[in-house]
């Protein structure tokens, strides 16, 4: 088991799922049977991660409930001989040690991320945005683990967006590839417009970061959208020339943003077609469906 540990923010207001997220966080929005976060969670504890601090806001309860065990429903699903559920139930409760941390007010993902340094104290730790799901047949967390312990660097994921998509991201500036796959990044940029992005590779939802990044936080004034920005810290530590610097790992892999809409029906089509107990019924509804259209 790794040491490192892992944050996971989920304190955002998740204003494009309104009104679902109202009264309930994005990050419990089932992914066909399970919230969004407890794939995210499965990622962590799959790169050898036992240890995650979840960042929690308003009407974030529900999260950690998930993650406790429900003793009643247990029971129950012992009485009932229903041992297949009681294993999928017990399973969120049983995954890694998980703790919570209040952001109090959603200002930004830099400031979530720094409610984790007392948690975290001087050591590297990765970060999962709560709605970003990583197929678990692409691992990526681990290579950025790796790519970590090789360079001090702070790691980034980094995916190809098409140009009409790239405002909506943090984008990199980067001098090319190197021989292990992971690129150097010499800026950042928080959703620039077309014209104005230094590269199509977008920062996604996976980093690991030193301790150091900390620091650059605490002075990192509000940006874009008046939100503390992590992009602003990370574009700080790029171009810092003593410090740890900033590579990129590119990801070819299936990515699914469940945050947004349109991502997040394809998600649960994708992985339930996929699925042994549920693709059989549905891919020939699915042929079905689409030639109608
Ligand atoms: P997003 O920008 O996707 O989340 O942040 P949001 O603000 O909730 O989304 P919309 O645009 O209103 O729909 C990425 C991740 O960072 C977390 C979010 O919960 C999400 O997992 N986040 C964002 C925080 O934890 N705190 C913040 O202040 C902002």
């Amino acid at each position: 088991m790794s040491k490192m540990k892992a944050v996971i923010p989920a304190a955002g207001l998740g204003t494009r799922f309104l009104p679902a997220t109202k009264a309930m966080p994005k990050e419990m929005l089932p992914v066909v049977d399970k919230p969004a976060i407890q794939y995210v969670v499965e990622e962590a504890v799959s790169a050898g991660i036992d240890d995650i601090l979840v960042i929690i806001g308003r009407n974030k309860n529900a999260i950690s409930d998930h993650f406790d065990s429900v003793p009643e429903l247990e029971v129950r699903l012992q009485q009932k001989g229903d041992h297949g559920r009681l294993e999928r139930v017990m399973k969120s409760s049983d995954l890694a040690d998980i703790h919570f941390v209040r952001q109090g007010e959603p200002k930004g993902l830099g400031h979530a991320v720094l409610r984790a340094r007392t948690h975290v104290g001087d050591s590297s730790f990765a970060v999962l945005l709560g709605d970003d799901l990583i197929d678990e047949r692409d691992p990526l967390l681990t290579e950025m683990i790796a790519a970590h312990e090789r360079t001090g660097a702070a790691v980034i994921a980094l995916m190809q967006v098409p140009a009409e998509s790239i405002h909506l991201y943090g984008v990199a500036a980067t001098d090319g590839d190197d021989a292990d796959g992971a690129v150097r990044v010499t800026g950042l940029v928080e959703k620039p417009s077309a014209g104005d992005a230094p590269s199509d590779l977008a920062v996604i939802g996976r980093y690991v970061l030193p301790p150091a990044v900390f620091e650059v936080l605490e002075r990192t004034q509000p940006g874009k959208g008046g939100e503390i920005q992590l992009t602003d810290a990370l574009q700080e530590l790029a171009t810092d020339p003593d410090g740890p610097g900033v590579v990129g790992v590119v990801f070819r892999g299936r990515r699914y943003d469940t945050g947004d809409r349109v991502d997040y029906i394809k998600a649960i089509v994708q992985l339930a077609v996929d699925r042994d107990d549920l693709g059989a019924d549905l891919r020939p509804w699915l042929k079905d469906f689409a030639g109608g259209l």
